[in-house]
């Protein structure tokens, strides 16, 4: 008899192309190269500089072309961290190559776009995950739970914000509404998800905000209120004309409030007067253990590797896009709007 052990096997690794080396690029190629089951072997960019740069870091190959790092034979799955009207464009592009998608936050500027990537997808046999992070912070996820466990009873009322400085001053695609659905597609996204998450189906939104006046190019503001068919009523504000960055939420309901503040629950803050080629920035984090965005990479590699349902799926995606149009329709025409039936997510 062998007295020899069995070594356990190891998962072969997931080889990662990223897709736009700016700011989502670089924190995806960074998460995944902590990973040992999994490497970042492409990096595309139209900017030479920014692709050479952030392949350097991560031990990649660099090119301009999003085609060449999709269709190279080294590449398993692709991260889509290009402004919001290209992930329609990269998504059929990484299908058509058979490669698994994860894909930015808001899947896409509109539920047809959305509908379009999920069917892309569902044809090639390839998953597609939507990076909404949130759920997979500690103080969202554990809100989660609270409010499964019926911790504060039958929720009543919400408010929750996510206040950042123009990011337009970065980079000038944030400012294109038409394209890229300005702040409330991209930032307050994040609440409409995660409130979702939290109380389901949204039966009416109103909203007000800078989005349809002049200021909208340089400066975006948005509040809207929700009411949700279980009964909850939320106030969501979101702003791209802060300083620094901060996220709160609170809720209250029949036996309590459950309550949390990024600013108070950081424990360490950052603040650069002049990021390069960027704006000043106030940036606080909880460096340790794992940070949302290795969870969620890690959430895909494990879902992929076991066929097993995303926590974010295209459904949910495209969901938290049918709700942000309703928004900003109310916002524009100055009109309560009723969302769009929710689908039913089928978790893929
Ligand atoms: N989850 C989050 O916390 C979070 C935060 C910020 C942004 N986002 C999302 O991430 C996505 C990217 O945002 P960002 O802040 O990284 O934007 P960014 O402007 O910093 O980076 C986008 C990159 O895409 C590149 N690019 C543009 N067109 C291209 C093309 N045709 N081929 C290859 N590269 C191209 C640009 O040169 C740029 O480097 C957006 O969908 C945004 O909504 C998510």
């Amino acid at each position: 008899m062998s007295n020899q052990k069995t070594r356990p096997e190891r998962a072969a690794s997931i080889r990662f192309a990223v897709i736009g080396a700016g700011g989502m690029g670089a924190v995806h190629a960074a998460s995944i190269a902590t990973f040992a089951d999994a490497a970042v072997t492409w990096v595309a960019d139209v900017d030479d500089a920014r692709s050479s740069r952030l392949a350097t870091q991560v031990g990649a190959r660099a090119t301009t072309s999003m085609e060449e790092a999709v269709g190279a034979g080294d590449v398993d799955a692709v991260v889509i961290a290009l402004p919001t009207s290209l992930h329609r464009l990269a998504t059929e592009l990484a299908a058509a190559h058979g490669k698994h998608v994860f894909c930015e936050k808001p899947v896409a500027r509109t539920p047809d776009d959305a509908q379009a990537m999920i069917d892309a997808c569902t044809r090639a046999g390839v998953r597609l995950m939507i990076g909404h992070v949130v759920r997979f912070f500690d103080e969202y996820a554990t809100i989660k739970r609270l409010l499964d466990a019926g911790t504060i009873g039958q929720p009543g009322m919400v408010r929750a914000s996510r206040l950042n400085a123009p990011v337009m001053a970065r980079s000038a695609w944030f400012a294109d509404l038409e394209r890229n659905g300005g702040i409330v597609c991209d930032l307050m996204i994040h609440e409409l998800d995660t409130l979702r998450w939290y109380f389901g189906a949204v039966e009416r939104v109103f909203a007000h905000g800078l989005t349809y006046t002049p200021y909208q190019p340089t400066r975006d503001y948005a509040m809207a209120s929700l009411r949700f068919r279980n009964g909850a009523t939320a106030l969501v504000e979101t702003s791209w004309a802060h300083t620094g960055f901060r996220t709160a939420i609170e809720l209250s309901g029949q036996y309590g409030i459950i309550r949390h503040a990024s600013d108070t629950a950081a424990t360490l803050t950052v603040e650069r007067t002049a990021a390069e080629g960027g704006i000043p920035a106030v940036v606080r984090q909880r460096p340790l253990g794992e940070s949302p965005y290795q969870r969620e990479l890690r959430h895909f590699i494990d879902r992929v590797r076991t066929d097993t349902p995303f926590l974010t799926s295209g459904d949910e995606g495209k969901a938290a896009v049918a709700l942000a149009c309703a928004i900003l329709e109310s916002m524009r025409t100055g009109r309560p709007t009723h969302p769009e039936p929710v689908v039913t997510p089928v978790h893929r």
